[in-house]
């Protein structure tokens, strides 16, 4: 049987770059704890006209171009994003046009940070049905949008960019091993944007009570998330028989750099084996595991035959790590 294979990378990030002392000038914070509570320095923000789309298109077009082929070729967009142009057509519609993708089916995928990844299971399960052969799969937000900028809880974390992966069939055994995707809607108040959809229909009243930006139990998330992780990365090598000495780099989502450690120091992996970009672009959701795979590839820190090992975890809440011999 046939299994998915990352064949080539793309990302893109806005050009504007807001640092925390920027932030410092706007919310009642310091460079200094944003750095230690979270490892941020600075992240990239798009411009007033610059859409979901418009990051995907850019992340996608290069990972078209190092894949050699033709967008015509692509069987299937997906595109897991929270930020979508609109809320309907889907974003991927959008991108298939932009891109003249004229034979590719598309849809969005909804699980926040986690969406490449459950993006990821959904390409691994087309492929081994044998229903597409070329996908491409994209993690695009803009949460800069969704953003609000007077509360230092939240605004000091996220940024803007795109990944994209060109994933076909492989018919040796170099490519996705495993992908595991897990959910508790039981937190879903954990992390949340409560304005705009069937339960709070835009209104006047959404708008003046801030119900379309993105609200965070950030310490309660946090708990979570370290928790959920280190069993993750655990059982995902244990299912593989896989030692995590063996691992050649653990790609975490870019929330925290202490969630990061705490991870890595549970696997009892060094930091020089882990994936780091938060520190340039913040959290941004279903972008981050993306964008850090293709800089990780770009760096030529991921050579053939290695083990790397993807995590995420967001909102819903949802959790899912995948793991691949490159
Ligand atoms: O990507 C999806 C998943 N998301 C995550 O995984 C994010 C998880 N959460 C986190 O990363 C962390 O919880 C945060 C970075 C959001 C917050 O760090 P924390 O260590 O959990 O801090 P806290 O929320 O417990 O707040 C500690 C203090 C509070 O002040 P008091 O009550 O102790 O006086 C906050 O009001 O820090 C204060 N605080 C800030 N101070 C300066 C909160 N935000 C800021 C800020 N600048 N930006």
């Amino acid at each position: 049987m046939p299994i998915a294979k990352i064949i080539s990378t793309g990302s893109y990030a806005p050009e504007k770059v807001v640092t925390n002392h920027d932030l410092e000038k706007i919310v009642d914070t310091t460079d200094k704890w944003i750095i230690e509570r979270t490892g941020i320095n600075e992240r990239r923000i798009a411009t007033e006209g610059e859409t979901t789309s418009d990051l995907a298109y850019k992340a996608s077009v290069t990972a078209i171009e190092r894949a050699g082929i033709n967008a015509e070729s692509i069987d299937l967009i997906l595109l897991a994003t929270f930020t979508g142009d609109m809320p309907m057509p889907a974003t991927a519609c959008l991108l298939q046009s932009m891109l003249k993708a004229k034979s590719a089916a598309a849809f969005d995928i909804s699980a926040a940070c986690s969406g490449f990844l459950y993006g990821l299971s959904i390409a691994d399960a087309y492929i081994r049905a044998g229903t597409f052969k070329r996908i491409l799969l994209v993690g695009a937000e803009v949460l800069s949008k969704f953003t609000d900028w007077r509360d230092r809880n939240t605004c000091v974390l996220f940024g803007d960019g795109a990944g994209a992966a060109i994933i076909e069939a492989s018919d040796g055994d170099n490519g996705l091993l495993s992908v595991d995707i897990h959910s508790n809607g039981d937190m879903a108040s954990l992390l949340y944007m409560p304005g705009g959809g069937s339960k709070n229909p835009p209104s006047r009243e959404t708008n003046d009570n801030s119900m379309h930006y993105i609200k965070m139990k950030g310490n309660e998330t946090f708990r979570f998330a370290v928790r959920t992780l280190e069993k993750l990365v655990v059982d995902a090598l244990d299912k593989a028989g896989i030692d995590s000495s063996e691992l050649s780099l653990l790609i975490p989502h870019q929330a925290n750099m202490r969630i990061i450690s705490a991870t890595a120091s549970r696997l009892g992996l060094d930091m020089s084996k882990v994936m780091v970009n938060l520190t340039k672009y913040g959290n941004t959701s279903a972008a981050s595991v993306p964008i850090a795979l293709d800089e990780a590839l770009m760096e030529g820190r991921i050579k053939d035959n290695d083990y790397v090992l993807l995590e995420a975890f967001g909102g819903g809440i949802t959790w899912a790590s995948a793991l691949m011999k490159w």
